[in-house]
């Protein structure tokens, strides 16, 4: 695959099948896919990245959300090819082991996790919502986390995790 290949995100490799080139944490990704495949599918089972998780497959529960240019997506109702070129971040791209991202160390700081299934959706919408909104108000807060849905009721200290985040991310 040449970079100009590369460049236009999906090309046909002659006897290869289709390839989709996706930006994945900062690196170019190479996938044999259908263009049609979920995003999450392919994060998920060809590039091995679990954060985001399969919960409804509708576009409705967020937990498998990631963010395309920084902006909160949800990965079950994207066709892989209609990112291709974009910058995708999973929940493994925002921070790693011994040095968090703030939003997941706010999470941590305030025991916001219960069962844990809904939390890479709400530490990307909180990501998402901290770069246009770095002091959010809780309004804005439960606006920005309405779409995703948290099944053990640990919505206060989700709240206090957003706020914490606010601080820690604050210069
Ligand atoms: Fe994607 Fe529920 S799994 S929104």
């Amino acid at each position: 695959m040449t970079a100009a290949q590369a460049a236009c995100g999906a090309a046909q490799v002659p006897g290869a099948g289709p390839t989709l080139w996706l930006r994945v944490n900062g690196q170019a990704q190479a996938v044999d896919a259908a263009p049609a495949t979920p995003l999450l599918t392919v994060l998920r089972n060809d590039l091995d990245l679990h954060g985001p998780k399969y919960g409804c497959g509708l576009g409705a529960c967020g937990a498998c959300m990631v963010l395309v240019d920084g902006v909160a997506a949800r990965a079950c109702v994207i066709p892989a090819a209609g990112v291709a070129g974009r910058e995708i971040t999973t929940l493994e791209g925002l921070g790693r082991r011994g040095a968090l991202h703030a939003v997941q160390q706010a999470f941590i700081d305030t025991q916001a996790a219960q069962c844990g299934y809904c939390l890479n959706g709400m530490v990307i919408s909180t990501v998402a919502l901290l770069r246009h909104c770095p002091e959010p108000t809780d309004a804005q807060v439960r606006a920005a986390l309405s779409h995703n849905l948290c099944r053990c009721g640990t919505h206060i200290e989700i709240m206090a995790a957003v706020q914490r985040a606010a601080q820690l991310i604050r210069p």
